[in-house]
C-alpha cells in the first residue's frame, strides 16, 4: 500500500507526464502546418527528398510512351518542355472555353494528345507531372497569358473571393489572415504568410498532407481548415479564380519549384 505522500508524488508524476505529452503533441501539430520558409533544417530535408521523388515520378510520366494508345509521350511532342509554358498559367483555353490551371490543361493533353486516361486532380501522378512541367519552366518570369479582358475578369473574381467571408462558416475571408490583399504577413495566433510570389513555388511538399500538393489543394486547405468551409473540387471555378488572383500578385516572380540543393538532401 502507498502512504499519502507516495500517492501524491505518483499523481504529480502522472500529471507532469501528461503535460509533457500534450506540449509535444501541440508542438508537432503546429510545426507540421508551418509553410516551407519557417521549416527547420530537418523538415527542409524531408520536403526536399519528397520533392525530388515527385520530380522523378513526373519525369518518368513525361517520357512514358505508353500513357495512351498512340505511342506518344509528352516528350515526343514537347522535347525539353517546349511549348508547355507553365509560367503563363492559369490561362484561358479556347478549346475548353474556360480558364485552366496547368493541371487541368494536362488532363486535356493526356486525353487528346496522347489518347490516354485523365488523371484524378490532386493524385500523386497528376501532381508529379504538374511539378515536372513547372520545373521545366523554372527561371522564367510568371506572366498569365491569354485574352486580356477574360484574364482580368477572372482576376477580379478571385480578388472578390479573397475578401469574401462566404467561402467559409467562421466569418473569415482569406484577407482576414493574409492581410493587405495577401501582400503582408500578420501574426494572429498563427503566422499567415504573405502570398506574393506563391504561384511560383507550387507544387510543393506539404507538412500537412505529407506529400507534394498543388496550389489548388493549398487553397482548399485554407478554405476547410482556416475558414471551416466545404472542400471544393480542384477544378472549381472559385479555386481557379483565386489561383488567378494569386498569379496576378505574383507577376514577374521567377518560377522556382523544387529548388533542391544538395545541402537540403544530406
Ligand atoms: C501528339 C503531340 C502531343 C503530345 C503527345 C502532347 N502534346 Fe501537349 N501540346 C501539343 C500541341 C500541338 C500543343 C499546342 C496546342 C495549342 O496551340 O494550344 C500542346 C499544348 C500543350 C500545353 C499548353 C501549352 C500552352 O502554351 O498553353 C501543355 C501544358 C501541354 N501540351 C502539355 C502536355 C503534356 C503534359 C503531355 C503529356 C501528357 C502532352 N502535352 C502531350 C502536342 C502534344
Ligand atoms: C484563419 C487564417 C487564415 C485564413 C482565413 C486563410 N488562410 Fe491561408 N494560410 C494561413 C496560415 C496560418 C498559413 C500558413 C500555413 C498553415 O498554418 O497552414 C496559410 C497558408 C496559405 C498558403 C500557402 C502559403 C505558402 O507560402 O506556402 C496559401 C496559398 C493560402 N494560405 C491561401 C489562402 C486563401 C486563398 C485563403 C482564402 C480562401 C486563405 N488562405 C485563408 C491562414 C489563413
Amino acid at each position: 500500500m502507498f502512504d499519502n505522500g507516495q500517492r501524491k508524488i505518483k499523481i504529480l508524476f502522472l500529471l507532469i507526464s501528461i503535460l509533457v505529452l500534450v506540449v509535444f503533441i501541440l508542438f508537432f501539430s503546429c510545426a507540421s502546418t508551418l509553410p516551407r520558409r519557417f521549416a527547420t533544417p530537418e523538415q527542409k530535408k524531408i520536403a526536399a527528398r519528397a520533392e525530388k521523388k515527385a520530380l522523378e515520378r513526373g519525369r518518368k510520366i513525361y517520357f512514358n510512351t505508353e500513357l495512351g494508345s498512340n505511342g506518344r509521350s509528352c516528350h515526343s511532342c514537347h522535347p525539353a518542355g517546349e511549348m508547355t509554358n507553365a509560367q503563363s498559367y492559369p490561362r484561358y483555353k479556347h478549346i475548353l472555353k474556360t480558364m485552366a490551371t496547368i493541371s487541368i490543361t494536362h488532363n486535356f493533353a493526356v486525353v487528346n494528345e496522347s489518347m490516354g486516361e485523365p488523371w484524378i486532380l490532386g493524385s500523386e501522378d497528376a501532381n508529379a507531372i504538374a511539378l515536372y512541367v513547372q520545373f521545366l519552366a523554372n527561371g522564367k518570369p510568371l506572366r498569365m497569358a491569354g485574352p486580356n479582358n477574360i484574364r482580368d475578369e477572372w482576376i477580379a473574381r478571385g480578388k472578390f473571393l479573397f475578401k469574401d467571408t462566404g467561402l467559409g462558416t467562421n466569418g473569415k475571408s482569406c484577407e482576414s489572415c493574409h492581410i493587405q490583399s495577401g501582400s503582408k504577413s500578420k501574426t494572429d495566433g498563427h503566422i499567415a504568410p504573405a502570398l506574393k510570389g506563391v504561384t511560383a513555388v507550387y507544387p510543393q511538399y506539404s507538412f500537412d498532407h505529407h506529400r507534394v500538393i498543388t496550389l489548388e489543394q493549398r487553397i482548399n486547405s485554407c478554405i476547410t481548415k482556416k475558414q471551416n468551409g466545404t472542400e471544393l473540387l480542384l477544378n472549381d471555378e472559385k479555386i481557379v479564380a483565386l489561383y488567378c488572383y494569386l498569379a496576378s500578385i505574383s507577376k514577374n516572380f521567377l518560377m522556382s519549384v523544387a529548388r533542391i540543393d544538395n545541402t537540403d538532401l544530406d
